[in-house]
């Protein structure tokens, strides 16, 4: 009862918190700049996940230097913008001057600069809503539901991986459902998982307990929480970060 009344009132704190700060509002991304350009080297899709593909990974490890990946979900590249969405009026988006960007999105790429790896997006084959709020909206509907968005993206050979940085949004205090995906269709026993999440003030949430759930035979590191507002301003707090955690 406590716990219930507890998480009601983060939710609610998270609602007004970014409902005021996440602070796009839905008319003024539909306004201006070019559509979202990724670097993500996820393999294009051939082909769909089989049964018989699930979960792959299991513990590979060997000798050789801990080999890493960058994995990020981030809203922008699971989300068909018009042409010319307004970055400047739109707290969740990032610009480097040529494309759009989305925070978790920019926490992996300095991530993978600093580590010397390569990136990999989780993207969910049906894009989310353009407008923030049917965003929000859709994304509580899934989370009731415990909706698995079926992935386009497929992350080769993840056996091969040590250490999987994953940096994804707090989406109403949980991991987005696309990151449920993710970890159903892959299995990261003896992989060692570095969690950072980019928010609007609930921070992580239980989204390290829920991780751990999901894969209980990984150790999960807590990285750094941060906050979307301010992603520009924390690229060498990251870059420390890794260079101090590898
Ligand atoms: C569907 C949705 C739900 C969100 N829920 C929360 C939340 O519960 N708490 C919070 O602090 N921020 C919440 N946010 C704000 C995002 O976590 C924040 O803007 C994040 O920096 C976006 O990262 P991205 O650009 O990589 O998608 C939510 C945003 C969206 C779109």
């Amino acid at each position: 009862m406590k716990k219930s009344i507890i998480s009601v009132a983060v939710l609610c704190a998270a609602s007004l918190i970014f409902a005021g700060c996440g602070g796009s509002s839905p008319a003024s991304e539909t306004t201006a700049q070019s559509a979202p350009e990724t670097t993500a080297q996820s393999a294009p899709v051939s082909e769909s996940v089989t049964e018989s593909e699930k979960k792959e990974g299991t513990a590979e490890k060997s000798d050789s230097p801990k080999k890493a990946i960058a994995v990020y979900f981030s809203r922008v590249g699971n989300t068909e913008f018009p042409e010319n969405v307004d970055v400047v009026s739109s707290a969740s988006l990032q610009t480097d001057g040529s494309s759009v960007k989305g925070n978790a999105q920019l926490i992996a790429e300095w991530i993978a600069g600093e580590a010397g790896c390569d990136t990999f997006e989780i993207v969910s084959e049906e894009s989310y809503p353009a407008d923030y709020d049917q965003t929000v909206e859709q994304a509580k509907n899934e989370q009731n539901e415990n909706f698995r968005p079926t992935l386009k993206t497929v992350l080769e050979n993840p056996g091969q991986y040590d250490d999987i940085y994953l940096a994804f949004p707090n989406w109403w205090g949980d991991l987005p459902m696309p990151v449920y995906s993710f970890f159903d269709t892959y299995d990261f026993s003896g992989k060692t998982i570095k969690v950072f999440i980019t928010h609007e003030g609930s921070h992580f949430s239980n989204t390290i307990d829920t991780i751990r759930n999901l894969e209980p035979e990984a150790e999960i590191i807590e990285g750094l929480d941060i906050r979307g507002e301010s992603v520009k301003d924390e690229e060498l707090n990251i870059r420390t970060w890794v260079q101090e955690n590898r």
